[in-house]
């Protein structure tokens, strides 16, 4: 990494635990730019904090800051992430330079979501625009449950950005859930019934955002966007409502367009939602 002494808030980064280490060096032809790159913190603030801290003082492309717990875990439209010791996995990653920017957050959920298919067998969902759902019937009804979330968020974007920090935060552990967040979050051990190798995910996520990213770097943005709505039946036929300023719409998904933005059908127009508060009614 390059010199980076600029850490206000935190202890220094404690060493790999021996299993996430031994997972690693097994996996270094897979890791890409990741190995040898990753930190890891028993307790801090926001991975994302962490991280755009770092990136501004010049930590290097592929940096991967992970914790064990967050004090601070957020989400978007300023949202908390509840963020227990071991309840989750909660990891930054820095990458520069971000003239894909666009579509990352779509590849970073196409990764997140194939890594915990192939480990987990759950079928794990995208939800425009970055989270990690699954269908579960109660009683009668459908209803989707967040299982992770991504926030992704540069800086120095003017013309040209100089870096971009991509958080995740998988749920892990039934007990993390505070009762507020479990009517419409689930974890993976809720769903499976027991705990899944962390450090395996952990790798297995990193390794397949390495195969997604190059796949994003090549411009293959078809690919990436054909398995994004593959993996997301509610980005069509669902029912939302989006704020724009101050005012709420309804509509119909109809799909994404290939800048990644929801179309939804008002009437006779279709409207791209690119960003801001919106409500899905499934
Ligand atoms: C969301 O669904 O709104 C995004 C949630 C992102 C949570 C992760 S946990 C690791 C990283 N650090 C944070 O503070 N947030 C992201």
């Amino acid at each position: 990494m390059g010199k980076v002494t600029f850490l206000r808030h935190h202890k220094p980064a404690g060493p790999l635990p021996n299993h996430l280490q031994s997972m690693v060096s097994a996996n270094e032809s897979r890791l890409g730019c990741f190995f040898g790159n990753i930190f890891y913190f028993d307790e801090v603030t926001s991975t994302n904090d962490l991280a755009l801290e770092w990136a501004a003082n010049g930590a290097i492309e592929g940096t991967v800051i992970v914790a064990r717990a967050q004090t601070a875990g957020r989400g978007r439209q300023g949202r908390r992430w509840v963020s227990l010791a071991d309840g989750g996995l909660y990891a930054s990653l820095i990458l520069r330079p971000c003239q894909v920017l666009p579509l990352l957050t779509h590849t970073v959920g196409v990764a997140l979501a194939e890594s915990l298919r192939a480990l987990t067998d759950l079928e794990i969902e995208l939800k425009w625009p970055n989270d990690l759902v699954i269908k579960t019937k109660r009683k009668v009804v459908s209803e989707y449950r967040k299982i992770g979330g991504i926030l992704t968020e540069s800086a120095g974007c003017s013309g040209s950005c100089q870096y971009v920090v991509v958080g995740f935060g998988i749920n892990l552990e039934a007990s993390n859930l505070p009762i507020e967040v479990a009517k419409l979050a689930t974890s993976v051990e809720a769903e499976l019934g027991y705990k899944v190798d962390s450090a395996r995910l952990m790798v297995e996520s990193l390794a397949a955002f390495v195969r997604w990213h190059k796949i994003l770097l090549e411009r293959q943005t078809d690919v990436i966007l054909n398995r994004w709505r593959a993996l997301s039946p509610s980005s069509e036929g669902a029912h939302v409502e989006w704020r724009r300023q101050s005012e709420w719409h309804g509509g119909m998904t109809v799909g994404i367009d290939d800048g990644g933005a929801l179309l939804v059908r008002k009437e006779n127009q279709i409207e791209r939602v690119l960003a801001g508060e919106i409500r899905w009614i499934l």
